[in-house]
């Protein structure tokens, strides 16, 4: 009798399963966790299911055979039951093994998608469990190529590599849950041959030697996006100090732009401080940069708390990449679309820079720009819709979008402006925002309705009506 009431109860549940929407029976059912974050320019970056809290990475290269080797282990907690997960990592490294909470777990990486590594764990994890994962892995080091055609991730140099991930080079060296969305903390430690330096994000904790090999380990306790991290390595020069306001920086420059390099880099101490009055307090608590000499690259990224140029820098350009420490580290965009709220922000911070130091002030930097004749390319694509991948780094979303708040500046007020810049910031440290937000955000402080002034700026197609 027992036997048959409960064969009949689970016959019932079979049915009613079986009859239900699959989204009303999901909650209960593990499934597996979605490939993709969604992202409409780059819908393969990030995956679904799980939110990772932490990265610790031992990372080991060698630059003469550009041999790349790591271990990663990955604290995450599921949201939502998971009898699978993704981690994007690219095919050109190979996975060895893969461990969750301790336990070997079945693996592939396959072949019809450039970056998706799929973890199945032995038993499902329940929503809101916190898992570890820990993947084996090896390759030769090997850049992707952005859709605008520059290279991105782990780039091999003279001697070392440059590593900046921005948008989406950071599968080319760990499993990562590859979304600006999904805020981590960092522990990096990368071992090289004896000689060389490696540098990455937060804290310098130690280098040691055993033989051949010295291994530099570093820490970053603030939660920043995937694209921010690096291990960036080669023959540098190391300066250590702190700024006059007291935040420590450490600074590696290679010998060959050492004469270019460091007259700039004097400057850095001040330009953080002023930064720091200017927008709020440090959000890190460590400063500092890296000047590699990596010629194929072309580009200087905002790595957090030590941004990385593949060059000297300008003046300008350091202060661009330490401005976005507080515009794109700290307040992240969301989707990739967001591209103006880090690097017009940041290209204004250098406008103000300028301003600053006795040259042009915002204001003529504003009329030098209305000078530029509408079918210039400062205009397109606008900087709120750069329109796709290959232009989020288009020189309007710099120019046109360092414009927009130089121009905010003029109609509200410094008084105004400067609370909407800070206030923006305390709103959203740590996390991420979106254009949408930012332009809300600054139009309830204005107590004006700016819609048609950001419409303008932000959205209209070609050159926007100067008031
Ligand atoms: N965010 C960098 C900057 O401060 C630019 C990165 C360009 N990256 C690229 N893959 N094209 O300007
Ligand atoms: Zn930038």
């Amino acid at each position: 009798m027992r036997t048959n009431r409960v064969l009949t109860v689970a016959a019932a549940a079979l049915t009613a399963l079986s009859l239900a929407p699959a989204a009303l029976a999901a909650p209960h059912r593990p499934t597996p966790g979605a490939a993709g974050g969604g992202d409409p320019y780059f819908p393969r970056q990030g995956n679904g299911g799980y939110d990772v809290s932490s990265y610790r990475l031992a990372i080991g290269y060698t630059p003469s055979s550009k041999r790349l080797t790591g271990h990663a282990r990955i604290t995450a907690r599921a949201t939502q039951s998971l009898s699978r997960f993704d981690l994007d990592l690219r095919r050109t490294l190979t996975v060895s093994s893969v461990r969750v909470d301790g336990r070997r777990a079945a693996f592939s990486q396959p072949a019809a998608q450039v970056q998706e590594l799929v973890v199945t764990p032995r038993h499902a994890l329940r929503a809101g469990h916190r898992f570890s994962v820990e993947v084996r892995y090896a390759g030769t080091a090997t850049p992707t190529t952005d859709p605008d055609g520059s290279l991105d991730g782990f780039i091999p140099t003279s001697d070392g590599a440059f590593v900046a991930s921005e948008p989406q080079g950071s599968p080319t060296w760990f499993p990562v849950n590859d979304t600006p969305r999904d805020k981590a903390r960092y522990a990096v430690s990368v071992t090289v041959p004896k000689g060389l330096t490696a540098v990455s994000n937060g804290r310098f904790v130690a280098h040691r030697t055993h033989g051949a090999a010295t291994t530099w380990s570093w820490r970053l306790d603030r939660p920043v996006s995937s694209y921010l991290v690096t291990a960036t390595l080669g023959k540098f020069d190391v300066t250590r100090g702190r700024t006059p306001a007291g935040v420590p920086y450490f600074v590696a420059v290679d010998p060959t732009q050492a004469a270019k390099a460091n007259p700039v880099l004097a400057k850095l101490p001040s330009i953080v401080d002023w930064l720091a009055r200017t927008y709020g307090r440090y959000p890190f608590g460590e400063t500092g940069a890296i000047v590699d000499d990596a010629p194929n690259v072309g580009y200087a990224l905002e790595t957090a708390t030590r941004p990385v140029f593949d060059r000297a820098p300008s003046v300008g350009t350091l202060a661009h990449e330490l401005a976005h420490q507080w515009y794109g580290d700290t307040v992240t965009l969301r989707q990739w679309r967001d591209i103006w709220l880090n690097e017009g922000f940041a290209e204004f911070s250098t406008w103000l820079y300028t301003e600053h130091t006795g040259g042009k002030t915002t204001a003529q930097q504003l009329a030098d720009l209305e000078a530029l004749p509408a079918d210039d390319d400062v205009w397109s694509p606008p900087p709120g819709n750069p329109g796709s991948g290959a232009d989020i780094f288009a020189g309007s979303v710099y120019d046109r979008g360092a414009a927009t708040l130089a121009a905010l500046r003029a109609e509200v007020g410094d008084h105004v402006f400067f609370r909407i810049m800070r206030g923006w910031l305390r709103q959203h440290y740590y996390g991420n925002a979106a254009v949408g937000q930012f332009t809300a955000y600054a139009g309830r402080v204005a107590h004006t309705d700016l819609t048609a002034f950001f419409q303008t700026w932000l959205y209209h197609d070609g050159k926007p009506a100067f008031s």
